[in-house]
C-alpha cells in the first residue's frame, strides 16, 4: 500500500496488515533460501577479499570528517590504476606476440577503468577548500606525483622521463619496475612494430627509437597512419587498435583535465605537497601528446 491509498486515519509509521505479510513473505524467502551461513571451513566474502586488511589501510591521522573521502578516492583510484597497469601489460605482451585483435578486449577494460577514475572527481570535488585545510597539514609532503602506479601507467603508454624514478629511489622494487617499463618499448612503440610487420615502411629510427625518451612526431609514422586510416577495409583490425588508442589517450586528457580543475578548485595556486608548482604544473602536462600521429593524421586525411 503506497502512502496516497492509505486511509485518513493511517498513519506512515503504523503496520498495516499487508506490511506484516510482505515482511512475513521476506522472512519466509530468505530461510527457504539455501544460502550458506557457516564460514568456519571455507572462505567467507570478507575473508576472500581480505576486507580487514582493506579497511585495516584507511587510517586517517586527523580527525577531520572529510579527509576518509580523501583518502577513499584515492584508495579507489589506486585500485583502478593497477587494473589499467594489468591490463595494459596483458595488452602488450599480446601486441608484442604480433596478435592485434585480443589486446583490443584488455584495451577496451583500461577505457572503461579510465571513466571510473574519472568519475571519482565528482566525488571528491564535494569538499571545499577549508575541508581540505582541515588536513592538509597531516600529510606533509605526499602527493599523487609519488604513485608509482600512475607513472607506471605513463611510461606504458609512453609518456617517459627517467628524472620521474626519482621519487620511487626508497623503494628498490618498485623502483626497478618503473625502470624496467621505461626501458621497454611502449605501447604505441609496440603497434609501430605492428604497421612494419604489415609492409608499412617505418624507418630504423622509428623500430629502434630510445624507448626511455618520449615519443616524437615521424614524418613516415604519419604516413603508414594514412594508408590505415585511407583504407581501413584492408587494414581494420590495425584501424581498430589505432581507434581504441585514442580512446585511451581521449579520457587519459580527461582525468588530467579533471584534476587540474579539482585541484584549482581546492587550493588554487598554492604549491603542490609534492612540491611543484601545482596547478602550472598540471596545466603543462595537459599539453602531453601520447599518439602523436594518430592525432595528426586527421588533419591530413
Ligand atoms: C583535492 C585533492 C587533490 C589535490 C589538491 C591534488 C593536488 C595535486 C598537485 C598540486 C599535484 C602536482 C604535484 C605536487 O603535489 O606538487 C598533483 C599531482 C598528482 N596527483 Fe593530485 N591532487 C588531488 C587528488 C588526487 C587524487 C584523488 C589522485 C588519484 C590518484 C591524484 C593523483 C595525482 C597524480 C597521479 C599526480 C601526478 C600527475 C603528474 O605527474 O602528471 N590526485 N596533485
Amino acid at each position: 500500500m503506497t502512502g496516497s491509498e492509505r486511509g485518513a486515519g493511517d498513519h506512515a509509521d503504523s503496520h498495516s496488515a499487508d506490511d506484516y505479510s510482505a515482511d512475513q513473505h521476506s522472512a519466509d524467502q530468505h530461510s527457504a533460501e539455501r544460502a550458506h551461513r557457516d564460514f568456519t571451513r571455507s572462505l567467507s566474502y570478507g575473508d576472500y577479499l581480505q576486507l580487514d586488511t582493506l579497511k585495516a589501510a584507511h587510517r586517517p591521522v586527523t580527525a577531520a570528517h572529510d579527509e576518509h573521502l580523501f583518502i577513499a578516492v584515492h584508495h579507489v583510484s589506486e585500485l583502478w590504476l593497477e587494473l589499467i597497469v594489468r591490463e595494459l601489460e596483458a595488452a602488450m605482451a599480446q601486441l608484442a606476440g604480433g596478435i592485434t585483435d585480443a589486446p583490443l578486449k584488455g584495451l577496451t577494460r583500461v577505457v572503461r577503468a579510465q571513466e571510473q577514475l574519472t568519475n571519482a572527481w565528482e566525488v571528491l570535488k564535494t569538499m571545499t577548500p577549508a575541508d581540505y585545510l582541515q588536513f592538509r597539514e597531516a600529510f606533509g609532503q605526499a602527493s599523487g606525483f609519488q604513485s608509482a602506479a600512475y607513472r607506471l601507467v605513463e611510461f606504458l603508454l609512453g609518456n617517459r622521463h627517467a628524472t620521474l624514478l626519482g621519487p620511487h629511489e626508497h623503494r628498490p622494487e618498485v623502483h626497478a619496475r618503473l625502470s624496467a617499463a621505461l626501458h621497454a618499448p611502449s605501447v604505441y612503440d609496440l603497434t609501430l612494430r605492428l604497421l612494419a610487420a604489415r609492409g608499412l615502411p617505418l624507418p630504423p629510427e622509428v623500430l629502434a627509437r630510445d624507448p626511455c625518451l618520449p615519443p616524437t612526431p615521424h614524418p613516415a609514422v604519419l604516413d603508414a597512419w594514412l594508408t590505415v586510416y585511407r583504407d581501413p577495409d584492408t587494414y581494420w583490425d590495425l584501424y581498430e587498435l589505432a581507434e581504441k588508442l585514442l580512446d585511451v589517450e581521449d579520457n587519459f586528457r580527461r582525468w588530467r583535465f579533471n584534476h587540474l580543475t579539482t585541484v584549482e578548485r581546492t587550493i588554487g595556486l598554492r604549491r603542490g605537497s609534492g612540491g611543484t608548482s601545482g596547478a602550472g604544473y598540471l596545466a603543462r602536462a595537459l599539453g602531453v601528446v601520447l599518439f602523436p600521429e594518430l592525432w595528426e593524421v586527421r588533419t591530413n586525411l
